[in-house]
C-alpha cells in the first residue's frame, strides 16, 4: 500500500479562500476583523511565525496589529497591553507568542486574555470549554489536524486515536477533539511503556512529541491515518555542509508504506496552524458582533 498524501498546504488554501470570502461580507458592513499579535525579544523563529501570520491576515483581508516588545519587557507592560487590547473594540483575536522571556509569568498573560478574544483557545475557559463540549476557540495546531483526518475520513466514531504527546498546545486539546468526535482515545508520551505497541493499536496516529522521525513505519497498522505535527530541522550532509532538512516526527517513507494516508512535512499540519488561527479570529468576530 502506498499512503494518500494529505495535502494540508492546499486544504489551507481552500480555508483561507472561504475565510476571504467571509471577510470581504463582514467588511462590506463596516466590521472588519481583526487580529492582534504580540512577540517580545527577537527568537527569530517566532518572528518568522509572526511575520507569517501578519502577512496571511492582510491577504484575508482582515487588521493585523502587531506588537514588538522588547525582549526586557517586564510582566507588568506585557499585561498592561493586554489589558489595552482586551478593551478595543477593533481587535477580535488577541494572540501572544510562546515562548516568553523568563521575567514573564506565559500562564499569567494566557489568563489575562479576554476568553472571547483568545484565538489561541489556551485559556483555561476555552480549555474547559472543549474539555466539556462547549462550543468555543480551540487551539489552532489541533484544529488543524482534525480537519486534516477528517478530509479523508468525515466519521471518526468507534476509531482507536493515539495521541503522541501531552502538551497543552497540541496533545490535550488534540485527545479532546478526538473524544468529542467519538474516538477511543489513547494519549502517549515519554513514560508510556511500550509505545511502539501502543501506536499498533492506532486507526489515527498523530504524533506531536518533537522527536526527528521517531515513529518508525512498523509502529504503524495497516491503513491507519497518521498525522505527523513534528517540525524538526535535522542535518542534511548531502545537500552541502552545514544544510539542514526539515523532518517529521514520522519516518515519513516508510510509514507511508503502510498508511492508508499521511501528513507530509512540510505542507501537512504546518499549513493548516495558520489558516486556523484566522478561521479562530473570523469566529471570534462573528460572535462579538452577534
Ligand atoms: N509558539 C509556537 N506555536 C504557537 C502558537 O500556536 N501560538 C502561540 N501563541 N505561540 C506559539
Amino acid at each position: 500500500m502506498s499512503a494518500s498524501i494529505i495535502d494540508g498546504k492546499a486544504y489551507a488554501a481552500g480555508l483561507r479562500a472561504r475565510i476571504t470570502d467571509a471577510v470581504g461580507d463582514m467588511a462590506q458592513q463596516g466590521a472588519t476583523p481583526g487580529l492582534a499579535v504580540v512577540i517580545v525579544g527577537e527568537d527569530p523563529a517566532s518572528q518568522i511565525y509572526v511575520k507569517n501570520k501578519a502577512r496571511q491576515t492582510v491577504e484575508v483581508g482582515m487588521r493585523s496589529f502587531e506588537h514588538v516588545l522588547p525582549a526586557s519587557t517586564s510582566e507588568a507592560e506585557l499585561l498592561s497591553l493586554v489589558a489595552g487590547l482586551n478593551a478595543d473594540p477593533a481587535v477580535d483575536g488577541i494572540l501572544v507568542q510562546l515562548p516568553l522571556p523568563r521575567q514573564i509569568d506565559a500562564q499569567k498573560v494566557i489568563e489575562a486574555i479576554d476568553p472571547a478574544k483568545d484565538v489561541d483557545g489556551f485559556h483555561p475557559i476555552n480549555a474547559g470549554k472543549l474539555m466539556t463540549g462547549v462550543p468555543g476557540l480551540v487551539s489552532c495546531t489541533p484544529l488543524g489536524c482534525l480537519l486534516l483526518i477528517q478530509s479523508v475520513q468525515r466519521d471518526l466514531a468507534g476509531l482507536n486515536a493515539v495521541v503522541l504527546g501531552r502538551s497543552n498546545i497540541v496533545g490535550k486539546p488534540m485527545a479532546q477533539l478526538l473524544i468529542g468526535q467519538s474516538c477511543t482515545v489513547t494519549v502517549a508520551h515519554s513514560k508510556t511503556r511500550d509505545l511502539p505497541e501502543v501506536c499498533r493499536e492506532a486507526d489515527i496516529l498523530v504524533a506531536a512529541v518533537g522527536r526527528p522521525e521517531m515513529v518508525r513505519g512498523d509502529w504503524i497498522k495497516r491503513g491507519a491515518i497518521v498525522v505527523d505535527v513534528g517540525i524538526n530541522r535535522v542535518p542534511n550532509p548531502s545537500s552541502g555542509e552545514g544544510k539542514t532538512r526539515v523532518v517529521g516526527d514520522v519516518a515519513y517513507a516508510e510509514a507511508s508504506a503502510v498508511a492508508s494516508a499521511i501528513t507530509p512535512v512540510p505542507g501537512g499540519v504546518g499549513p493548516m496552524t495558520i489558516a486556523c488561527l484566522l478561521r479562530n479570529t473570523l469566529e471570534a468576530a462573528c460572535l462579538r458582533r452577534s
